[in-house]
């Protein structure tokens, strides 16, 4: 193999354990075509500026191009002697073109150009992950408007609470999706920064011109300090917290549907294309997808917590601990996607609803007593008091084995004056969901508004 770039430095080679241990091309030959890209952009504005003739740079520019074309078919397999996807590339580039490959990394270090591609990558990974949110809250808002008037227990405490609209239930996730979705667009503009011309962390003695190159590759700006360009992976830390709420809200919808297709809840069935049996057991159907992500959260989240101890000691500039950065981010990119993907067939075709549990659900349970002393409250009872009333009664109910609705309208007026025969109206629990008119409630109408809230938002953005 040709030696290492940097070899004429030194006496001897490097151990191969050690070269092994060195080499990050095992993984970031992920960055292939964002280093193609941000090269060829570099060779540009050396042209641009007269560093290397117009000519030079337009052969650079097509010998990386070649590369592309040659890692697009699979010809293009750099080992681990490359060390990393930037002198592999550069040593394609010199065998294809000769020595003026040599030229390409005038005014640039690999500090500032690592720096370059995982921008390109992120910025490329967080435009694909929003467009997959979008697709999860569709998929989320096409089920909410088949099931406005279908009920669901709802819970505090994971105890019967009031009972929903599931759309309600389903449109809480949307919410969710759509401040991860603003989120990231808002860290997009964070990222979009150019590190490249910073050089190895002083600057460059080249008239090199950084805003051209910038342009050229599409970023709102660049960095101000060369030290801060080369060292600076807040972005990508900023990226993991991102991906650690899309997976928080992944897991909680994932821990709730392995409830609901529990014998005890029976809230969903699954389906069989997304469910698997068991090997010993053969009633089985598992829910594995919503388990792997739930699972598949602590793994993002681990990312997390390793890249802010990857960084909080590190001192200006560069520092080879810096490539650390690149598994983890890829890993937490390739994970939440592969989640939401999963999660989003998930929704679209491996749950049925079992309308048929989920209205006998809201029907036997003391969910309506709030309403109760709504009822008498609006009829100006004071709520305490009404509240303590229906504590009693609750009580009452309980010990003889009844709901609310079987009291007979003697019984209630024995409690209270003020009862009438419309007590049974607004106990059921169709009622005791309409009722909830308030904005941002589970009240029919207002669902409806919000799922029509949710599409303007996703088709005006
Ligand atoms: N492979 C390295 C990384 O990922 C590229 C930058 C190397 N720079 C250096 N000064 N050793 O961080």
């Amino acid at each position: 193999p040709a030696p290492q770039p940097w070899s004429q430095r030194f006496e001897s080679a490097l151990h191969p354990a050690i070269a092994q241990f060195n080499a990050s091309i095992g993984f970031d030959i992920a960055l292939i075509e964002y280093d193609l890209t941000g090269s060829q952009a570099h060779a540009q504005m050396l042209g641009k500026t007269g560093i290397i003739t117009s000519e030079e740079a337009t052969k650079i520019v097509q010998g990386l191009e070649q590369i592309r074309q040659e890692y697009r078919n699979g010809e293009f397999n750099p080992g681990i002697e490359a060390e990393d996807v930037h002198f592999a590339v550069e040593r394609r580039l010199t065998e294809l073109i000769g020595d003026l490959g040599k030229k390409l990394h005038t005014a640039r270090s690999r500090n500032d150009q690592v720096g370059t591609d995982t921008r390109l990558y992120l910025r490329q990974q967080i435009r694909d992950i929003q467009a997959q949110l979008r697709q999860w809250q569709t998929v989320l808002l096409d089920l909410a408007e088949t099931h406005v008037e279908t009920l669901i227990p709802g819970y505090t405490h994971l105890q019967r609470a009031q009972p929903l609209s599931l759309a309600h239930h389903l449109l809480a996730y949307v919410a969710m999706a759509e401040r991860d979705w603003q989120r990231l667009d808002e860290i997009y503009a964070r990222v979009n920064i150019s590190p490249l011309g910073s050089g190895a962390l002083a600057g460059t003695t080249f008239p090199i011109d950084r805003h051209y190159s910038a342009e050229l590759l599409g970023f709102g700006g660049v960095y101000g300090n060369s030290l801060d360009g080369v060292s600076d992976r807040d972005f990508a830390i900023e990226f993991l917290c991102a991906a650690s709420l899309i997976m928080v809200h992944l897991s909680r919808i994932s821990e709730e549907v392995i409830l609901w297709a529990s014998e005890e809840f029976s809230f969903v069935s699954l389906t069989d294309s997304c469910a698997t049996g068991s090997s010993i057991m053969p009633q089985k159907k598992n829910p594995d997808v919503p388990e792997l992500v739930r699972g598949k959260a602590g793994r993002v989240f681990g990312h997390l917590q390793g890249m802010l101890v990857l960084m909080k000691g590190l001192p200006l500039a560069y520092n080879k601990d810096l490539q650390e950065d690149k598994e983890a981010l890829f890993d937490a990119v390739n994970t939440v996607k592969a989640c939401l993907e999963a999660t989003t067939i998930l929704f679209q075709e491996g749950l049925v609803f079992r309308t048929e549990r989920l209205a006998a659900a809201v029907e036997a349970d003391f969910a309506n007593a709030t309403d109760v002393a709504d009822y008498l409250a609006a009829k100006g009872v004071p709520f305490r008091e009404a509240y303590n009333l229906v504590g009693k009664v609750v009580k009452t109910c309980v010990s003889q084995g009844k709901l609310l609705k079987d009291l007979t309208l003697g019984e209630w007026q024995v409690l209270h004056e003020r009862f009438e025969g419309d007590i049974y109206a607004a106990i059921a629990p169709r009622q005791v969901v309409a009722a909830r008119n308030s904005y941002g409630g589970t009240g029919f109408e207002q669902v409806r508004q919000a799922i029509q809230e949710a599409r303007g938002a996703i088709r005006s953005s």
